[in-house]
């Protein structure tokens, strides 16, 4: 959003979606009208978050279309933009411009205990450094200065080093979730097998 507000102040008419307000047929159109598109994600394991690879797999192939890519991080990620201008690239986007930003952290899980505060104050220098950059960032892409941080051989492989094993764990959960909507897509369940049968029917499909 700031971002886009920032593109505005600088002449560039810009609007903004969420992936989960657009089906790929409404992408697909907002993609080809514009000149310049861009995606943005928190970084998960210095990947992107499934929906994220999800929602670029969907998109139609196009031409050559520019494009930048940025993503939040608590901490580190290496290549965290760079990985999102990987998916993007064998669907025809050439992304120039690629920015980390950090955030703060609001992972609160209880076994993990990473810090957190919600306290305004506590968070403004991090938002203030955040700000800086996004300003710098939305200097560049309006000047149509090309600018990509971690698109380096080191900041790839410092990005393996989470992503490997990010992705080793993830799998499983990826696996058993697709496989548990697909069986919920596909499963006619007679209505009376909680009285007739002690477990459910096998799945069919
Ligand atoms: C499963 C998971 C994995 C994450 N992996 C990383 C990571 O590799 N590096 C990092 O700096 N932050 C990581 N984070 C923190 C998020 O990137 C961060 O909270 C997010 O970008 C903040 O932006 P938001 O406020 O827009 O969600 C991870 C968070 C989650 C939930």
């Amino acid at each position: 959003m700031e971002l886009a507000r920032l593109l505005r102040e600088r002449g560039i008419e810009t609007a903004v979606y969420s992936i989960e307000a657009v089906d790929s047929a409404k992408s697909d159109l907002l993609i080809n009208q514009s000149d310049l598109v861009g995606f943005g994600y928190p970084v998960y394991g210095s990947d992107l978050p499934q929906p994220m690879k999800d929602f670029i797999e969907d998109l139609s192939p196009i031409q050559s279309k520019p494009a930048f890519v940025y993503c939040t991080q608590w901490l580190w990620s290496g290549d965290g933009a760079r990985t999102g201008a990987s998916f993007l690239r064998p669907k025809g986007f050439k992304t120039f411009w690629g920015e980390h930003f950090l955030m703060p952290n609001n992972v609160t899980v209880s076994v993990i205990r990473l810090p957190y505060t919600n306290d305004r104050s506590k968070l403004e220098t991090v938002l203030a450094r955040a700000g800086t950059r996004l300003r710098r960032f939305a200097a560049k892409v309006v000047a149509g200065r090309p600018f990509r941080r971690g698109f380096d051989p080191v900041s790839y492989l410092l990005g393996c080093v989470q992503r490997v094993p990010f992705r080793r764990v993830y799998r499983r959960p990826v696996f058993f979730a697709r496989c548990r909507k697909r069986a919920l897509r596909r499963t006619i369940w007679p209505l009376s097998w909680k009285t007739s049968s002690p477990s459910p029917p096998a799945t069919a499909w």
